[in-house]
């Protein structure tokens, strides 16, 4: 039996991950901002299921959570940095009021669970989830925030894996294509000031069109997740969905083409091996052989 942490479990994949993990039988803390949301999920679960506050902006209430969990299972083994929410709009068409809370809380948020979490994920092991998306593997127009955000994940989520592995903690870091939970319809956002020259990158009407008509399954999602838990040999990367995967193809052989186009430039540039380097005084010796 794993004992989760989950944030954000008021819709989506949180809430659909947090009941399936108490299903079958785990323990589970679903955490989320307003917890009335939630209120009545834990009842089905005698006891396996707590319900407990947590806007992932705020350090101390992740401290809190991570003390309530301890209190009522001595514990936690599955870490799950879930929350979080979209901005659409071209970089010039955003502002700080609007890049900036998104960055409280898909990044600093998970860091601050994260650090809540480990004094005690170091004692048990387990794994961390972060749920990065398609757009941490890629960037692309009218999405930057949010992929300069889920980019970050991606990063902290590498280097804890090399960090935790000591510890016996895995980290897995989870990247839907579009799924059909409330993403689309009221965890993005659209920058304010629209901007006409971006009517073409902007992704500005992108919700509106797709809202509904996502191909991914959120339960056959969660599956996924569940496997990779409880699998010691799952890979760290988990692209969801045909269009994650095409992403992730995509972005590989763009990277390879760059990497191999100037090889033979970019990789010229450490210092020369000693007693091989031609000495600037004698590049830039005069003819009488004195330095100007
Ligand atoms: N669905 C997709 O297509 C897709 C694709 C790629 C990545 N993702 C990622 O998947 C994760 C979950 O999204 P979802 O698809 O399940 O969408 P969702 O149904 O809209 O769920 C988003 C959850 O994040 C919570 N949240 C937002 N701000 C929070 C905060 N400050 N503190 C705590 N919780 C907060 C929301 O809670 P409130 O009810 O309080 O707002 C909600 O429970 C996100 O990180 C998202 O970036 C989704």
């Amino acid at each position: 039996m794993k004992t989760w942490l989950i944030t954000g479990c008021s819709s989506g994949f949180g809430q659909r991950l947090a009941l399936a993990a108490a299903e079958r039988g785990d323990q589970v803390v679903a955490t989320a901002r307003s917890v009335k949301t939630i209120e009545d999920m834990a009842e089905p679960f005698d006891g396996r299921m707590i319900t407990v506050p947590l806007d992932v902006t705020d350090a101390a209430a992740a401290k809190a959570a991570v003390a309530k969990a301890v209190e009522t299972f001595g514990g936690f083994d599955v870490l799950v940095n879930n929350a979080g929410y979209g901005l659409h709009g071209a970089i010039e068409e955003g502002t700080s009021d609007e890049y900036r809370p998104m960055f409280e809380v898909n990044l600093f948020g998970l860091i601050e669970a994260t650090r809540a979490a480990l004094p005690v994920m170091r004692r048990s092991g387990g794994a961390i989830v972060n749920m990065s998306s398609v757009a941490g593997i890629s960037g692309g127009g009218g999405g930057g925030y949010y992929n300069a955000a889920k980019f970050a994940v991606e990063g902290i989520s590498e280097a804890l894996a090399s960090e935790l592995k000591p510890f016996g903690i895995r980290v897995l870091i989870v990247e839907p294509g579009p799924f059909r939970t409330d993403f689309l319809g009221r965890s993005i956002t659209v920058a304010a000031n629209e901007m006409p020259e971006y009517a073409g990158t902007s992704r500005r009407h992108y919700r509106e069109t797709n809202n509904g008509n996502q191909a991914g399954d959120p339960d056959k999602a969660i599956a996924v997740i569940l496997r990779a838990v409880d699998d010691d040999d799952a890979p760290l990367h988990l692209p969801l969905g045909p269009v994650a995967h095409a992403a992730a193809e995509r972005k590989l052989a763009a990277f390879r083409s760059d990497i191999d186009a100037w090889h033979d430039i970019t990789i010229a540039t450490d210092f020369d091996p000693p007693g091989t380097r031609v000495a600037s005084s004698d590049r830039t010796s005069t003819s009488t052989g004195q330095r100007p």
